[in-house]
C-alpha cells in the first residue's frame, strides 16, 4: 500500500459550514473521507468572534457598499489549526488562475487550509495569512464556498486509492491533451456506430486511434494547451 497520502488534511474555514453537507457526504469524496484517504475539517470561524452577535465583518474605512471580512476571527481561527506543514489558501477571484497543474501541486501538501472569504470583501491583512491565492475563474461568485470545493474535489480524486489510478493516468489534461472520444454499449445508437476500430481488437491501432483523436480535438477546442505543449510553458 502505498500510503503517500494517508491522513492528508483539509482544512476549509468558512461562515457557511451547510453548504459542505453535500459535497462531502456523496460519491468519492464521501468514499475518500470513509477510507481514510483524506480527512476534511469545516470550521466556521464565525464561532472565533469576540462580539456579543458573533459578528464578522463590518463597513469598510473611507465608505462604500458591502461588508468586509473582518481580520481576527480569521486569523484566530487559523492559528487555532495550523502547524509547520500547513499550506494556506485564501480563495479569490483576484487569485492565480486553477488548472490541472495546481491540481497536481496541491496534492502533494499534507495539511491544506482554505479560507473562503465574500467577493465585496476581505479586509486587506487576511491576505497576509496565506501562501496562495486561487481563482476558479473569471467570474464573480457570492463566496469563496463553491471555489473552495472545486479546488478541494479535483484534489481528493487525485490522492492514491480514491479512484482507479488509470483513470486520472489517461485522463483529459494529464498529458496536456483533451481526452479521445470514448464509446460503450450498444454498437449501433439510433444509426450512430461506434468506430469500428475500437472493436476491432487491435491494441496498437486501437492506441495510435486514440493519441490521433486526442490531437484532433485538442487542436480544434483548445489550441492554446496545445501551443503550450509544443513550445514549452512560458
Ligand atoms: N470567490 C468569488 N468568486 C471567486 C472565484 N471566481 N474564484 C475563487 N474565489 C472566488
Amino acid at each position: 500500500l502505498d500510503n503517500q497520502n494517508l491522513f492528508s488534511s483539509r482544512f476549509i474555514l468558512s461562515i457557511f459550514p451547510h453548504m459542505f453537507d453535500g459535497f462531502l457526504n456523496e460519491s468519492i469524496i464521501k468514499r475518500a473521507i470513509q477510507k481514510k484517504i483524506v480527512e476534511i475539517n469545516i470550521h466556521d470561524f464565525r464561532e472565533f468572534s469576540k462580539d456579543p452577535h458573533k459578528k464578522v465583518d463590518d463597513y469598510q474605512f473611507g465608505g462604500g457598499a458591502g461588508m468586509i471580512l473582518m481580520p481576527e476571527p480569521i486569523y484566530d481561527c487559523v492559528e487555532s489549526i495550523r502547524d509547520d506543514d500547513s499550506y494556506i489558501i485564501l480563495m479569490t477571484p483576484q487569485g492565480v488562475s486553477y488548472n490541472q497543474k495546481k491540481a497536481n501541486e496541491l496534492k502533494l501538501k499534507k495539511h491544506l487550509i482554505i479560507i473562503c472569504g465574500h467577493y465585496e470583501g476581505f479586509d486587506e491583512r487576511i491576505r497576509a495569512l496565506a501562501d496562495l491565492e486561487v481563482s476558479i475563474g473569471d467570474y464573480v461568485l457570492t463566496g469563496g464556498e463553491l471555489p473552495s470545493m472545486v479546488i478541494t474535489d479535483s484534489i481528493v480524486r487525485l490522492l492514491d486509492g480514491a479512484i482507479k489510478e488509470e483513470s486520472t493516468e489517461t485522463e483529459s489534461f494529464n498529458n496536456g491533451l483533451l481526452d479521445y472520444p470514448v464509446y460503450t454499449k450498444p454498437v449501433n445508437f439510433r444509426g450512430m456506430e461506434v468506430p469500428s476500430v475500437l472493436l476491432s481488437g487491435h491494441h496498437e491501432n486501437i492506441k495510435k486511434w486514440r493519441y490521433e483523436e486526442s490531437l484532433k480535438r485538442t487542436k480544434e477546442r483548445r489550441p492554446d494547451i496545445l501551443e503550450e505543449k509544443t513550445y514549452g510553458e512560458r
